[in-house]
């Protein structure tokens, strides 16, 4: 079942009927959705999931009104005039430094989007990109020994049990981006639900995330496991993007160190960061969870990304 969600209306789209729902806000989770309406979906109705709902709100009937903005979930390979668009909207939300740097996954994007398109989604405002996400799905006995060490190994182990015939039962989600502007609606959640629905509908009976802290930059020097643990006084995390995916009822298995390697020459990272590293040493840097350590000698600077494994399913 496709997902088709609103700000205050959601409708949940089945091969034989659609779910016309009201969303109430209320504390934990914040969102809550009662169906007040259940239509067939019969051969009058027009093709896409986003032309029905036009067709729908066009009937006047129901809670759906004109004022109502629609979200569609598609795939990015269903909409590949958007590409463009969603890379350029996406590329600033990320630090120089990190994913067109990343070695595991330049060489193997190609592979992820090859073999996993199901689960690359955008969620569209009318043609308008305002949230991606992605994941890849893995085996996993479900024990923290058999976590992967991190993002990289994530990717590895899904294109190579892909390539080997492993059957996988677990979806990692890998990233979410909102655009700006649109942050703080909670349309991560939306989008990451809409990944967790196609993933149970594969067969995939678990789903983890090796989440990146938003608000740990402000502490490159604590050790997540560290800066994990630590709560406000509603026992959530202080960390708002840990909260968002509490919320959804995530529980935080371990942090992995080591997900994600990057390294450069002195110069590269200077080019990164606009920083200048004039020594040897561990750099505080913008936007790095932890610290990049140069090496003038060897001309080199490395970053280790440490990330937090949580469970959803
Ligand atoms: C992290 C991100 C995906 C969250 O998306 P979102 O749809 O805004 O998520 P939510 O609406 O659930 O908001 C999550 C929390 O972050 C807070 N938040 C969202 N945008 C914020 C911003 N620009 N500044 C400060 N806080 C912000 C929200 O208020 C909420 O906190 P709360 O628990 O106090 O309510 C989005 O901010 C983003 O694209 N960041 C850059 C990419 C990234 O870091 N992705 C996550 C790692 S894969």
């Amino acid at each position: 079942m496709t997902r088709v969600g609103t700000i205050d209306h959601l409708l949940k789209w089945g091969p034989t009927h659609v779910n016309i729902c009201l969303l109430t806000l209320c504390p934990a989770p914040r969102r809550e959705a009662s169906c007040v309406e259940r239509r067939p979906v019969t051969s009058t109705w027009p093709g896409s999931a986003l032309a029905s709902v036009r067709w729908l709100v066009g009937l006047g009937r129901g809670p759906v009104s004109t004022s109502v903005a629609i979200m569609e979930i598609v795939t990015s390979c269903d909409r590949p005039d958007l590409k463009c668009t969603a890379e350029a909207a996406f590329r600033v939300k990320w630090p120089e430094f990190l994913f067109p740097h990343d070695p595991v996954m330049l060489q193997r994007e190609a592979l992820v989007v090859e073999f996993f398109p199901q689960f690359d989604v955008l969620m569209l405002d009318g043609d308008r990109v305002v949230a991606g996400g992605w994941g890849v799905p893995i085996r996993w006995d479900g024990t923290m020994g058999d976590l992967p060490a991190g993002y990289d190994s994530a990717m590895v182990r899904a294109v190579e049990g892909h390539q080997s015939g492993v059957e996988p039962n677990t979806l990692v989600y890998m990233t979410v981006a909102v655009v700006d502007g649109e942050t703080g609606r909670g349309l991560a959640a939306e989008l990451l639900t809409a990944l967790r629905t196609r993933g149970v509908e594969a067969g995939l009976s678990r789903v983890i995330a090796p989440v990146r802290p938003t608000l740990k930059p402000k502490y490159p020097l604590t050790p997540m496991a560290s800066f994990a643990s630590w709560t406000r006084a509603d026992g959530l995390s202080i960390d708002p993007w840990i909260r968002s995916h509490q919320r959804m009822g995530a529980a935080i298995l371990a942090p992995c160190p080591g997900s994600m390697l990057i390294t450069g020459s002195v110069a590269d990272w200077e080019s990164w960061t606009g920083m200048v590293f004039p020594e040897t040493g561990s750099y505080v840097v913008p936007a790095a969870l932890g610290l990049v350590e140069i090496n003038v000698a060897e001309d080199s600077g490395t970053y280790s990304e440490e990330n937090l494994w949580v469970q959803h399913l």
